[in-house]
């Protein structure tokens, strides 16, 4: 694709798009304003807080980094397809359960990171706190976020 070409095609949650605009328009606004996905957040547009984390081929990225012809042909994932996944759910009654959510800004784009951690265990090293090294929470705290994820992965361990 030449980088002036403004028609860039790729897959959105299980879905082939082809988006028609700026190629160099951050994928964060081309996901919350054309395709209304707005359970991506943004926070701070400098790749600092991680409220814009989506999945672009497995893999955690801050989408407001990311102009949107540099996406093209690949599978990007936000939250909204996230939720109806099971091990998503648990994650879920998880955070619930420990706290791990005050004012929710940051919540979708940990969510996403923590989701894709749980998917690959490799990610990061192996290791959840290295994983939400890029997402920031200036409410809660990491203690209760990293207790969710391990009560997930002991009901794994247990198969409950
Ligand atoms: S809005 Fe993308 S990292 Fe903060
Ligand atoms: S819960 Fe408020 S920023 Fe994380």
């Amino acid at each position: 694709m030449s980088s002036l070409d403004n028609k860039v095609s790729f897959q959105i949650n299980g879905r082939q798009v082809r988006w028609e605009g700026d190629p160099v328009r951050a994928l964060a606004d081309v996901l919350r304003e054309d395709l209304e996905l707005t359970g991506t957040k943004i926070g701070c547009r400098t790749g600092e807080c991680g409220a814009c984390t989506v999945l672009i081929d497995g893999q955690p990225v801050n989408s407001c980094l990311i102009p949107a012809a540099a996406a093209a042909d690949a599978e990007i994932e936000t939250i909204e397809h996230l939720q109806d996944q099971p091990v998503f759910q648990r994650l879920v009654e998880a955070m619930a359960q420990t706290g791990g959510v005050q004012c929710g800004f940051c919540t979708p784009g940990i969510m996403v990171t923590l989701w894709a951690w749980l998917q690959d265990r490799t990610l990061f090293g192996g290791d959840v706190t290295s994983a939400l090294k890029n997402n920031l929470c200036r409410c809660t705290g990491y203690r209760s976020i990293i207790s969710a994820v391990e009560q997930v992965v002991e009901a794994e361990v247990s198969g409950r």
